[in-house]
């Protein structure tokens, strides 16, 4: 087939919140801009955030607690100058939403409505009903295609076009047709969003297989603080699906199967509020503890029976049908049950606080951004606070295509791609569409998922790190012996997926070499056999690499630290 090129001046991979907010911005200023993405952008996963978005809003709430709450969310780790700028263009970025047209729960006051989350020492998250991301999406979506964006949608992104420095655009191919195509531009954004598929029990879109994260890393740019992984404390048992922490911020409580309300044994003050991290290894100390309800033993009971019926029927209606058609149970009547489930990833592709991303920690790659979950401009550090992605992504996809803006008009250069930069992703997919092994894709995904929640999941060892290690470069010897039946060129999902795994077993590597190194325990990496937190050694951020035979290499980069001094976290 021919490879054709295509010319812009701003190619945008994703169309979840933080692509189509860099790609208005863009489009705005008179930049022919492509939006690139394998789904339909209102398919991307950001609309399935459920419970808010934060902004210091309420009226004993403050920008600087917003960023005291994320720092110390963080376990420390956060870059702080990125935090304060998060924190402080909340308040903007709700009204700049609000204004775009997206329609928030209101208070009886009529003002935009906050709910508590996890981790704030005051209730900041905005929110529509249980639909946050969906409405946000939907708005952005909306102004984003009024603005002019290009939308090359069902088109696989597989690979950068990088040399010397610098980037010019990528190569992908149509997912209908096996079409490839170079879109050759002057400055690109990578805005895939997360990557938890990596794990068999997880909240995340099928979609989420983190390509981009080993696209890059194919390329000898490092991938930043990848040993920490969210695990949300509300996954419907057996399945993952999410069950918004607004249950919890509405007033849910936590029971075992002995009745007892566990949470006042790991968190006295915050209970079920306390963060992300620190309710998540209750859950599962409690399941380990034989203290688990359900089939397996292996969730805990989340209750709302308590509360006035008209909370559950208007503030989280999408919550209690999830879980009638997922488990049969429905919250108004009977507790549900949930445990922690593989959710969010604070590391990715490192970037510098105007989202250009980073080739080592003092390096930049000229051209390249990145912003949302596959980036790591380090305001989560090792453990988000829920709320604060929704509002990274559109906050920092703005500010991306701001930047973006500002370095064309600066006058950066397209430099111009040629066909033969189509070779890598060419060569991977005939190879793959051709391959006639005895592996499964299917067999060789699963063994993967299960290794990383048994061995990186919620609680980590040396030993359990080190098995999974093993596992992850026995299944990229096997990797090379799969079998693709279907070798057509039509919506050939095989294929994606077969390239979609190879992405998957690489990145995991990253999650596996980042824990091995990281011999503490911060925000949401616990390592059993190194029980608390070392500033002395690891308040750093990891930089890894990886070569051609899949072997990594790591160091570490300064972490900025800034108002807030470490201390002892306790909730
Ligand atoms: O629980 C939730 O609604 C998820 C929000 C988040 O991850 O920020």
């Amino acid at each position: 087939m021919d490879v054709k090129i295509y010319e812009y001046d701003a190619v945008v991979v994703g169309a979840g919140l933080a692509g189509l907010a860099a790609a208005k911005e863009l489009t705005e200023a008179g930049k022919r801009t492509a939006v690139i993405t394998k789904l339909h952008p209102l398919r991307s996963h950001s609309g399935a955030a459920q419970g808010g978005i934060n902004a210091a809003l309420g009226k004993d709430d403050s920008t600087e607690l917003h960023e005291f709450d994320t720092v110390k969310g963080s376990d420390y780790l956060a870059d702080q100058d990125c935090v304060e700028l998060m924190c402080t263009k909340a308040p903007e970025t709700i009204r700049w939403a609000e204004r775009m047209g997206a329609v928030f729960s209101r208070d009886k006051e009529g003002d935009i409505a906050i709910r508590p989350f996890g981790g704030q020492s005051q209730p900041r998250a905005c929110y529509a009903k249980d639909r946050t991301g969906l409405t946000l999406l939907q708005t952005i979506y909306e102004q984003a295609h009024r603005a002019g964006i290009e939308v090359f949608d069902e088109w696989y992104c597989a690979d950068l076009i990088y040399k010397d420095g610098k980037v010019s655009g990528v190569s992908a191919y149509n997912i209908r047709t096996s079409e490839p195509a170079i879109f050759n531009a002057k400055v690109t954004m990578f805005a895939t969003g997360g990557h938890a598929r990596a794990y068999r029990f997880n909240s995340n879109a099928h979609a989420n297989t983190g390509d981009s994260l080993s696209i890059v890393a194919r390329h000898g740019l490092p991938l930043e603080d990848m040993e920490f992984v969210q695990f949300h404390p509300s996954g419907l048992g057996g399945s993952g699906v999410l069950i918004s922490e607004a249950a919890r911020g509405e007033g849910g409580r936590l029971f075992n199967s002995e009745g007892e309300r566990f949470m006042s044994k790991y968190a006295p003050n915050a209970m079920e509020l306390a963060s992300r991290d620190v309710v998540s290894r209750a859950i599962m100390q409690e399941v380990r503890d034989g203290k688990g309800v359900g089939k397996d033993g292996q969730s805990v009971n989340i209750d709302l029976t308590h509360l006035d019926p008209q909370i559950i029927l208007t503030k989280l209606p999408e919550l209690r049908e999830l879980a009638i058609a997922f488990q049969g149970q429905d919250m108004l009547k009977e507790p549900i049950h949930i445990s922690a489930t593989a959710h969010y990833s604070m590391g990715g592709i490192p970037t510098n606080i105007n989202c250009q991303v980073r080739k080592s920690p003092t390096e930049l790659v000229e051209g390249f951004y990145a912003a949302g979950e596959c980036s790591c401009v380090s305001v989560h550090g090792a453990n988000r606070l829920g709320a604060n992605s929704v509002l990274e992504a559109l906050l920092f996809g703005r500010h991306a295509g701001e930047n973006m803006v500002k370095a064309l008009n600066e006058g950066i250069e397209l430099r111009p791609a040629s066909v033969s930069d189509a070779d890598a992703m060419l060569a991977e997919m005939e190879k793959l569409r051709t391959s006639n092994g005895m592996e499964s894709v299917p067999k060789l995904r699963v063994e993967l998922q299960n290794g990383m929640t048994k061995n990186a999941g919620v609680f980590r060892t040396k030993e359990s790190l080190e098995e999974q290690l093993a596992l992850i470069d026995d299944l990229l010897k096997r990797f090379n012996h799969i079998r693709i039946d279907d070798k057509s060129k039509t919506f050939n999902t095989d294929l994606q997926e077969a390239i979609e795994l190879g992405h998957m077993l690489e990145f995991s590597k990253f999650i596996v070499v980042g824990a091995l190194m990281r011999e503490e325990s911060r925000g949401g990496h616990f390592r059993e056999d190194f029980p608390t937190r070392n500033d002395e050694k690891f308040l750093k951020h990891t930089y890894a690499y990886m070569d051609k035979d899949y072997n990594i290499t790591t160091e570490w980069g300064d972490v900025v630290l800034g108002k807030f001094e470490p201390k002892e976290r306790s909730y």
